[in-house]
């Protein structure tokens, strides 16, 4: 049998195999409710430029809403034959409502009509991933208020630089997932304009109106011009280049996890629910979780990849490699989805161990930084100078086997005879962290007030 939508010049079936390679059903069956939508608007559009009688609408869209049932109650059956949603739907339709089904496909095409589904589904989805991104803020801030003077260390090339506080480190990621977000909701005007009525490419003769369609679908406006509407995927690539970067800052937060609950660090505790046993060693728990959220980027930044890949060099206008774009979108999209949620999870159990953590703080000898400026501010010397008296001290204290707040002034004017008891007094790990109190600090009354600005304005989200 030749394809029942197309086969009209076709006096042979399509090889099998060829079948199985070139239909879409499979994945694209999840633009089903957007493609209904849209036939809908079109027909309503046909029907008010005078294209097709008003009944003709009402059967037209009625029968629509039948098939859209069908498939909501999961009894709508998918056939490979029909190659992809567009024409699996257009062909109950016509089992439905007879010959008059026909008339649907007056001024589109399916190269109007994919894109419009797909843009759709790209505006359902971006404002959910807006919304789960959000909720994460909203967790994170959450805990950073309840951290906001839990004292920890500060790493740079992971090794221990300058004691922090959790709140601060915390408040760091709501920062960056606020970028994530923006990109998102900046994407969001250039998904709002609508490709229906391009048709295949060219336009189209019927006295069509495409701000009608555009206005009842919810975009903002048609797009411009024909050709670039069937034939650009750019938005597509810029959500999954925006998925991507998520996924990589999600990936780096998952790493902390993964670090912060191993032995070594011990800084957080995951409640069973979020862990897994292994089959082996009795005494492990795994964070699983963060660990397939850190390696999922992988799979995030492959979906970008396979798709700008299609892209490059394609010919305009249409090409049926753009169909392509269609799986890693998906699989994108429910990617990032999961790993947000399970993101949320990990934020909302996570237990700090605060003794731990101020521990560590102190044993990697964070507040030298700090030693320094004390020596710079009072002995009035360069900064240069005093690091290397505080080098020396140090080096002193390793020998000693000490932290550097347990030094007294005598240890101090070994090093340096400029150093009073005044200036020793100075140095307390406590005072050294509510000091830091420039803008974006870690002090934690900036944590405190940071973490109250994110939760208000993010309260009625
Ligand atoms: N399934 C196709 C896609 O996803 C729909 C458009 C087909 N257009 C065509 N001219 N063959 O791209």
């Amino acid at each position: 049998m030749t394809n029942k939508m197309w086969g009209g010049r076709f006096s042979k079936a399509t090889n099998e195999l060829l079948e199985d390679l070139n239909a879409s059903i499979s994945y694209d069956y999840r633009l089903a409710k957007y493609d209904i939508e849209v036939s809908i608007a079109h027909a309503m559009m046909l029907a008010k430029s005078g294209i097709i009688k008003n009944e003709e609408c009402d059967l037209i869209a009625n029968g629509l809403k039948s098939v859209k049932k069908e498939i909501d109650d999961g009894k709508f059956e998918l056939n490979k034959q029909l190659e992809d949603i567009h024409m699996n739907i257009e062909s109950r339709l016509t089992e439905i409502i007879g010959p008059v089904a026909g008339k649907l496909h007056t001024a589109r095409s399916r190269n109007d009509q994919v894109v419009t589904d797909t843009r759709l589904f790209l505006i359902e989805k971006t404002n959910n991933l807006i919304a789960l991104i959000e909720e994460n803020q909203k967790i994170l801030s959450q805990q950073a208020l309840d951290n906001f003077d839990t004292i920890m260390p500060g790493y740079t090339h992971l090794q221990v630089a300058q004691p922090i506080t959790l709140g601060h480190h915390l408040l760091s990621y709501v920062e960056l997932l606020n970028r994530d977000k923006l990109r998102f909701k900046d994407s969001l005007k250039r998904l709002n304009e609508s490709p229906l009525g391009a048709a295949a490419m060219a336009g189209t003769s019927y006295p069509i109106d495409r701000e009608y369609s555009a206005k009842l679908l919810g975009f903002d406006r048609p797009m411009s011009n024909s050709i670039d509407a069937v034939s650009s995927r750019d938005m597509i690539l810029e959500t999954l280049s925006n998925t991507a970067i998520l996924s990589v800052n999600l990936s780096r937060f998952a790493e902390e996890i993964i670090l912060w609950v191993s032995t070594e660090f011990n800084f957080i505790k995951l409640p069973d629910s979020l862990t897994t046993g292994s089959s082996i060693m009795p005494q492990k728990r795994n964070p699983d979780g963060a660990e397939i959220i850190r390696s999922k980027a992988g799979r995030v930044i492959g979906s970008l990849s396979t798709l700008l890949v299609v892209m490059k060099g394609l010919p305009l206008t249409y090409n049926k490699d753009l169909q392509e774009d269609k799986e890693p979108l998906f699989d994108a999209i429910d990617t990032i989805e999961l790993s947000l949620q399970v993101m949320c999870q990990m934020i909302t159990e996570m237990k700090p161990n605060k003794d731990r953590m101020l521990k560590s703080a102190k044993n990697g000898y964070s507040i030298a930084t700090d030693i320094a400026d004390i020596l710079v501010q009072n002995l009035d010397i360069p900064f240069r100078d005093s690091h290397k008296i505080v080098g020396s001290i140090v080096s002193f204290a390793e020998e000693n086997n000490k932290p550097l707040d347990e030094l007294v002034v005598e240890d101090y004017q070994k090093i340096d005879k400029r150093i009073t008891i005044e200036l020793v007094n100075k140095i307390s790990f406590d005072r050294i962290i509510h000091n830091k109190t420039s803008q974006g600090g870690t002090a934690p009354s900036n944590v405190k007030k940071e973490a109250k600005k994110w939760l208000k304005a993010l309260k009625n989200r």
